[in-house]
């Protein structure tokens, strides 16, 4: 396949709802076991042992994302703080009270992908961090909103930048959601931030399946890479939070598959 987007038929997306529902039920259970003490790879173990228990195959585990010539190492992403996505999980890193923990899980069953994110505070995390929770979940919310047919991406882009405005946050720049379903990755790219966007808008047909996965910092747009390759931190060190679900856009409207 080279640019076209792939749209999907309900029983597809039966089947990609299949691989959402393994996620939804294994970050359901990571975030019960967040708590000061345990570690990222705590984490990503947690993270595996769930997705056998049900038959699934972690979709980041060695896989080669198309914004990289590398395998990634893990089947989570654990990005802490100032860490915005792609936190590769580390036996050191321990996860302490005031922390914002995101963690990013994807799954493949019979050939389809699910992919999911969430943010979970650790105990009191402070009003500043609350409210980066609150308005990047209320984004993702709403961006869901506008995943109907007839509608444009900017439709979606519009809704995540405007709460970020809203709650005077910011939307990080060049990284966002995607097309899903038969691969992690597929086209269109989903930007969080008008900027990205640039001309390349498209309306939005029934049978599209998209990850939507707002990003939002307090400080700033702006990213670095962190000393191991993958992790993305912000580049003014303020924190970051980031929620995503997998979304059919279906003639019934918007159908969130990584809900349980
Ligand atoms: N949900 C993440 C994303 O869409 C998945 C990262 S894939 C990885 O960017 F291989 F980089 F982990
Ligand atoms: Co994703």
């Amino acid at each position: 396949m080279k640019k076209g987007i792939e749209l999907y038929s309900n029983k597809e997306i039966e089947r990609i709802r299949k691989a959402c529902q393994v996620v939804a039920e294994v970050l359901q259970i990571v975030a019960e076991n967040i708590k000061p003490g345990i570690t990222a790879w705590d984490i990503e173990q947690i993270a595996r042992e769930e997705a056998k228990k049900r038959g699934a195959k972690p979709a980041f585990l060695n896989y080669k994302p198309p914004f990289s010539d590398v395998r990634y190492p893990a089947a989570t992403c654990v990005s802490i703080n100032d860490e915005v996505v792609h936190g590769l999980p580390k036996k050191t890193r321990v996860i302490e009270e005031g922390d914002l923990v995101s963690v990013d899980f994807g799954a493949i069953i019979d050939g389809y992908a699910g992919d999911s994110a969430i943010t979970v505070a650790v105990g009191n995390v402070g009003a500043q961090k609350e409210k980066l929770m609150e308005a990047t979940k209320l984004a993702l919310e709403r961006a869901v909103q506008q995943a109907v047919p007839g509608n444009w991406l900017s439709d979606i882009v519009e809704a995540i930048h405007s709460t970020a405005e809203e709650y005077g946050v910011y939307p990080i720049l060049k990284y966002g959601g995607h097309g899903i379903g038969k691969k992690v990755h597929e086209e269109p790219f989903v930007p969080n931030n008008r900027k990205d966007l640039g001309k390349k808008n498209i309306k939005l047909r029934r049978g599209m399946v998209i990850a939507i996965e707002p990003m939002f910092s307090l400080g700033t747009e702006e990213t670095i890479y962190d000393g191991d390759g993958w992790t993305v931190k912000t580049k003014d060190g303020s924190p970051a939070a980031h929620f995503e679900h997998t979304v059919a856009i279906t003639k019934e409207g918007p159908k969130v598959l990584t809900e349980l």
